[in-house]
């Protein structure tokens, strides 16, 4: 059991080696207290992504959680709900092949000030199927030689959102509303932003490796072939599978993850299912 649960009646139950663990004993449903708020943090920045079952949230609870831990973003091109544009139905019909999601990625890192945190939120869940994935970056890079540290530390890679979300790329389907998640045509979509290729978290002072396949195109300062390979190295060993775990949903189960330091993977392995989920975003930093 963690420090977090050591002042507050939480239980925290990490769920592997490498990062993540099941929280209960909290009712996320209503205003929390202060040390309440302090436990899910702490425990948030010891396992870099927390999982809750049986929670029951309206939108607004889901939104009123969120806030405890910053400002929510507004995706600049994944629409929200009409009512509350900070919330993004993830929705997968029956008979469909999931489209988001479905790649390592870290979420939005193609802002300048990339998202802190995610939660994400279970509505409809398929018998089997639909689990999401997470990778540690702060152990990717703990595993990685000296050689290797002082290599990447100073290095800058350069993010956009062309890769997974421009219309020649996905389709027109979301951005005419044809399809149950719409996008909408922004000037983020074509925009590079830069981020060190290591990143000091700013809370635990841990680097952990800030790259990932959907959104970074590329190192700055090398070779096309000298990039793609580094990368690649990169993602392949920051996925080993030593340094994941595996989340299995169920209605009502809620996913809070630290952007800053976790990559994620929604597996499309559940195509007759339906899947519905609520996703809000926390506003981050530049990362350093
Ligand atoms: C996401 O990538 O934010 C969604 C993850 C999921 O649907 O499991």
């Amino acid at each position: 059991m963690s420090a977090a649960s050591a002042s507050t009646p939480i239980q925290v139950e990490p769920i592997s080696g490498a990062l993540g663990a099941e929280v209960s004993g909290i009712d996320l449903g209503h205003p929390l207290p202060g040390q309440s708020v302090a436990a899910i943090r702490a425990a948030l920045l010891e396992h870099a992504v927390l999982f809750f079952r049986d929670q029951t949230l309206t939108p607004e609870a889901q939104i009123a959680l969120a806030r405890h831990f910053g400002e929510l973003d507004v995706h600049p091109i994944v629409e929200g709900l009409p009512e509350h544009p900070e919330i993004v139905r993830v929705r997968k019909p029956a008979g469909e092949s999931a489209s988001f999601g479905t790649g390592w990625h870290t979420d939005n890192t193609f802002f300048e000030a990339p998202s802190l945190g995610t939660i994400l939120y279970g509505l409809a869940i398929p018998p089997y199927g639909g689990d999401t994935l997470f990778a540690s970056m702060t152990r990717a890079y703990d595993a990685l030689s000296d050689g290797m540290k002082e290599m990447l530390d100073g290095l800058v890679a350069v993010h956009s959102a062309a890769r997974a979300y421009d219309p020649a790329v996905t389709g027109e389907a979301k951005y005419r509303g044809d399809a149950p998640i719409r996008y909408r045509h922004s000037d983020a979509i074509g925009k590079e932003v830069r981020h060190p290729v290591v990143r000091t978290h700013p809370e635990t002072g841990r680097k952990g490796l800030f790259v990932n396949p959907m959104f970074t195109l590329r190192i700055d300062g090398l070779h096309g072939a000298e990039s793609d390979a580094l990368l690649g190295f990169l993602q392949s060993h920051a996925t080993r599978p030593e340094l994941t775990c595996r989340f299995r949903w169920r209605p009502n189960s809620l996913a809070f993850w630290d952007n800053r330091c976790v990559q994620h993977y929604a597996m499309d392995d559940y195509h007759e299912f339906e899947r519905v989920m609520l996703r809000v975003t926390i506003s981050g930093d530049r990362p350093f």
